[in-house]
């Protein structure tokens, strides 16, 4: 392919391509000052084992990554198929989203109760990609909290 065809992929040609590829779903957390914040993703991997790694990608502009550049911290809450509804309160408006999200800290992280697992890391490295910059994290703690089955996100929707 000449880099002249591959130019002809649009960002809507390609965000099509990716509403076929099921993933989880996930809260991303983090702290600024005293406050929690946090935001709904689903680019999130696990990277390598030895040592551990994950990397989440987040926009450029959101609040949740400048909180976790300047905190160093951030952790990562699976979702279950019953928490359609945090997701999107996670991923919608500007107001305090831990309003009435029950949580609690983790090495001075704020994890999400009844969770299906929940992950605190240190930020290794960020690197910017295109519009998104990705986040490699260690963890440093981690917990499976209870049994339930994943909220899948695939084709825009929820499974
Ligand atoms: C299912 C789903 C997956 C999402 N995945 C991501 C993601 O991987 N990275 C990202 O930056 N935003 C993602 N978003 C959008 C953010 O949740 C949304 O833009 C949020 O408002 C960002 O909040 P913040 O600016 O407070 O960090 C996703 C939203 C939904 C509903």
């Amino acid at each position: 392919m000449t880099s002249a065809e591959l130019d002809r992929i649009t960002g809507t040609a390609f965000r099509s391509f990716m509403r076929d590829w099921a993933t989880g779903v996930a809260v991303v957390t983090s702290t600024q000052g005293a406050a929690p914040v946090g935001c709904t993703v689903n680019a999130f991997t696990s990277v390598s084992l030895d040592p551990p790694l994950l990397l989440v990608s987040l926009a450029r502009g959101s609040r949740t990554l400048a909180a976790i550049t300047a905190s160093k911290v951030f952790g990562v809450n699976v979702l279950d198929d019953r928490q359609g509804e945090l997701a999107k309160r996670f991923a919608v408006g500007t107001g305090d989203r831990f309003a009435g999200t029950p949580h609690r800290r983790e090495l001075g992280v704020p994890v999400i109760e009844d969770v299906l697992a929940a992950v605190v890391c240190e930020v290794e490295w960020c690197v910017v990609g295109g519009d998104h910059v990705l986040v490699l994290g260690r963890p440093r703690w981690c917990s499976r909290e209870r049994a339930g089955e994943p909220l899948v996100f695939f084709r825009g929707g929820w499974r």
